[in-house]
């Protein structure tokens, strides 16, 4: 008869255990019991980089990596990116169910009625360097937030969590609109109220001598629809981050400084940079073959492409894929968009691909997106900070109210030298 339960026997000793199986897992804490005697710690696993531990149960995002779905809430990710907006899919986000039309209308007020950032950090804004990385920008003016909130120390205080929230979603265009001006050595623009998430960001990047700026409405859906798509991944590298430096009971404007540093990295948010930079390195269509001839002797690494969950093509690529030709009907056509069509092409027929599973992910056709919307390469991991934030923050509240959750601190198997009497600097042997 079948039981939801594995058996386990230990060939050091012979015992046989039997622990449950729930949601397709054992918990890795029955496996201590294991032990060859009483002094023994007991029986640990060793996972590096997660790639087969499920650290927490969630009801946010489902992915099914074989098949190439995506759910945020149940609610397929092609139609919310067709029929939802950004602050609408947030809200199902932090909330669990989409909102009613007054729910959605008090929300968008909450959140347009934060987007001011107190004067001084224009301040710290101004001295960074001209070339300063906007992410880098991005990370430090976070983190000095909680500086201007010391009452979002109130964690588990729920109307102080969600002020927090409106903030964090508010705030973050802003500062990350006031980097891209700084590099630009603009004057900052003010947030315009009157505008929608994505139609204000345009003004506070883009606006010049104007009285009012009037954002491009198919830009501004495409925007849109991009933050959509980036809104959350459940457990990935950064949001890894804001649950694990969440988990000390820091405050969130912490927290997430912590998460889009994480963010920053070229093997997670800042792919969508290295792939515009392998595409110009690139730079023809007849240079493809020799490139990824390099890639699969493993001097290259093709940048955007392949995924730790999708085995299969990323949902997000086909929807990004598709909204590249209305932006290009206003912007004009990226000429990378050839070479990255092609490469994908070669990449999908060769059998070095096919046998690691390697389809592009949501960065390898983003880029070229933003470039063509006038972005400069080094905001495209900010353009992707902006809409996690709503995630970020749905999965940080998720951890704190989750009774089973404490302070994540791994385990390690040590591998180092034993126990051994410090030896004085004038009496060690010469280095060899
Ligand atoms: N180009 C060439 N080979 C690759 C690539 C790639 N982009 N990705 C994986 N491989 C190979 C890898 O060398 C390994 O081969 P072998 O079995 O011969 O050693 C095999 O495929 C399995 O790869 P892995 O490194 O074990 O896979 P992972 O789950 O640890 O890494 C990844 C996932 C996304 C870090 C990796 O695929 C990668 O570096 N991709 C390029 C960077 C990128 O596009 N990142 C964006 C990810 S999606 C958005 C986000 O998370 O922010």
């Amino acid at each position: 008869m079948s039981r939801d339960t594995l058996t386990i026997t230990d060939n050091r000793t012979g015992k046989q255990y039997e622990f449950p199986i729930e949601d397709g897992t054992i918990r890795a804490l029955d496996l201590r019991q294991i032990k060859v005697n009483e002094k023994d710690f007991g029986l640990m696993t060793y996972d590096p980089a997660f790639n087969n531990t499920a650290a927490c149960k969630s009801r946010i995002t489902y992915i099914d990596g074989d098949r190439g779905v995506l759910l945020y809430r149940g609610y397929p990710i092609d139609q919310l990116a067709e029929k939802s907006s950004y602050l609408e899919t947030a809200y199902l986000i932090l909330n669990g169910e989409l909102p009613t039309a007054p729910q959605l209308q008090q929300w968008t007020e909450h959140i347009t009625l934060h987007t001011i950032i107190h004067e001084n950090v224009k301040k710290f804004m101004d001295g960074f360097h001209h070339d300063a990385h906007p992410m880098g920008m991005l990370v430090s003016t976070i983190g000095a937030l909680s500086t201007f909130y010391p009452d979002a120390k109130d964690i588990f205080n729920p109307s102080s969590r969600l002020k927090q929230t409106y903030r964090l979603i508010a705030k973050i265009p802003t500062l990350a609109a006031f980097a891209y001006r700084h590099s630009m050595g603009m004057p900052y623009a003010y947030p315009d109220n009157d505008l929608s998430y994505a139609g204000n960001f345009l003004n506070m990047l883009f606006k010049m001598t104007e009285v009012k700026y009037k954002p491009n409405p198919v830009l501004e859906k495409a925007l849109d629809v991009l933050f959509i798509l980036h809104a959350d991944h459940e457990q990935n590298c950064s949001t890894s981050a804001m649950r694990g430096v969440g988990s000390s009971h820091v405050d969130p404007y912490s927290a997430i400084a912590a998460a889009t540093a994480a963010l920053y990295g070229p093997l997670h948010g800042g792919a969508n940079e290295a792939v515009i930079r392998m595409l110009n390195e690139i730079g023809d269509v007849k240079r493809i073959p020799a490139f990824i001839q390099r890639v699969k002797a493993g001097e290259e690494k093709l940048m955007g492409f392949g995924h730790r969950v999708y085995k299969n093509y990323d949902p997000r690529a086909r929807i990004i894929k598709g909204i590249a030709e209305e932006v290009f009907e206003v912007m004009g056509r990226n000429p990378l968009l050839d070479i990255a069509v092609e490469l994908e092409r070669i990449a999908l027929d060769d059998e070095y691909f096919i046998k690691r599973k390697l389809y592009p992910n949501v960065d390898f056709y983003s880029g070229i997106i933003y470039q063509a919307m006038g972005f400069p390469t080094d905001m495209f991991p900010v353009l992707f900070a902006i809409p996690r934030t709503s995630g970020w923050v749905a999965q940080w509240v998720e951890m704190l109210l989750d009774s089973e959750q404490k302070i994540a601190r791994p385990r390690q198997i040590y591998l180092g030298a034993g126990l051994r009497d410090y030896i004085p600097v004038d009496s060690r042997p010469s280095a060899p």
